[in-house]
């Protein structure tokens, strides 16, 4: 999808490996998010770039979504990590770039969109309930990686959130950039 500019100076695109370096910084940045290799971020961006979504102002990043589409199940975005840097927060950032990436990925045949939130991250919860309202879809939340198979203490369960089915019409109708 080719990259939209907003009327807040805003500009929405998928990444190049370009961007790898400055998304990896940014997870830090933001605090709650796990930490992982620059390389994973670089994999990313070259390999599940359709999948994932930078927000840029003035060339800085402000903010991006990481995903990716299993072969195994072609119907479903994952969105993996979302991070908006803190200065950035409360203006949609989240909600546009999951657009973004969601009208790409609806067009090419997803009709789920899947991830995980703990219990405790509202902001995230407010983000996946709002696409699912806006989308008129049913949000199913479910077990999935219970705090014990995590190998570090004190991780929380992280259970899975499922959107869907929709329509590529619809989530096109309900998009908040353009
Ligand atoms: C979660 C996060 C990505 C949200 O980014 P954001 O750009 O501020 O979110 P948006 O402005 O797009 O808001 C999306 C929705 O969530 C709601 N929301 C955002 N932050 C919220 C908060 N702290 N508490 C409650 N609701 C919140 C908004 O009101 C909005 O609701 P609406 O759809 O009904 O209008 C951001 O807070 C962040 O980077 N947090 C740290 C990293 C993280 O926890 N990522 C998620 C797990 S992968």
């Amino acid at each position: 999808m080719p990259s939209v500019k907003t009327d807040d100076a805003l500009t929405f695109r998928h990444p190049s490996i370009a961007d790898g370096a400055a998304i990896w910084q940014l997870v830090i940045n933001a605090g709650t998010l796990d930490q992982n290799s620059s390389y994973l971020y670089l994999l990313l961006c070259r390999d599940f770039a359709d999948c994932c979504a930078v927000a840029e102002r003035d060339g800085q990043l402000q903010g991006f979504v990481t995903g990716f589409r299993s072969f195994k199940r072609p119907d479903v975005w994952f969105v993996w990590q979302v991070g908006v840097a803190p200065s950035a927060r409360g203006q949609g950032l989240a909600k546009r770039l999951t657009h973004f990436v969601l009208r790409a990925q609806a067009s090419q045949g997803v009709c789920y969109l899947e991830t995980t939130v703990t219990a405790s991250n509202s902001a995230s919860r407010a983000l996946f309930s709002g696409i699912a309202k806006r989308l008129g879809a049913e949000l199913l939340e479910s077990e999935l990686f219970n705090a014990e198979l995590f190998p570090e203490s004190g991780h929380e369960s992280e259970p899975l959130l499922r959107i869907g089915p929709f329509e590529a019409e619809t989530v096109k109708q309900s998009l908040l950039i353009e």
